[in-house]
């Protein structure tokens, strides 16, 4: 069963849209674009380095150390050189205001 923890406001994504989350051991980066919410794998599938920095546009994250691309819906690989999708995780937003990502 899927398990929802606060992690944020909206407000603390207005500035830098990207945020390190760790709930119980599991690192996620969170992702704001525009207003839409992405949680998902806080290290890179390829070497495993932080996806935090990377580049956020049209619904894609680019790692900053070597450019692989993954799709922030799905986990997807969308360009090398990364082969292997990241985890991604559902995120929610209550009251207009409070972010939550699912755990299971
Ligand atoms: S660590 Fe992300 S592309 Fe190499």
């Amino acid at each position: 069963m899927t398990q929802y923890y606060v992690v944020a406001s909206k407000a603390e994504l207005e500035d830098n849209p990207q945020m390190h989350v760790d709930i119980n051991g599991t690192e996620i980066l969170l992702c704001r674009e525009g207003d839409q919410y992405f949680a998902v794998a806080y290290f890179c599938s390829h070497a495993e380095f932080t996806l935090e920095g990377g580049t956020i546009h049209n619904g894609c994250i680019t790692c900053p150390y070597h450019g692989a691309e993954f799709d922030l819906s799905n986990g997807a690989v969308l360009a090398p050189p990364a082969w292997d999708p990241i985890a991604t995780y559902p995120v929610r937003v209550e009251d207009d205001d409070t972010i939550s990502i699912g755990l299971v």
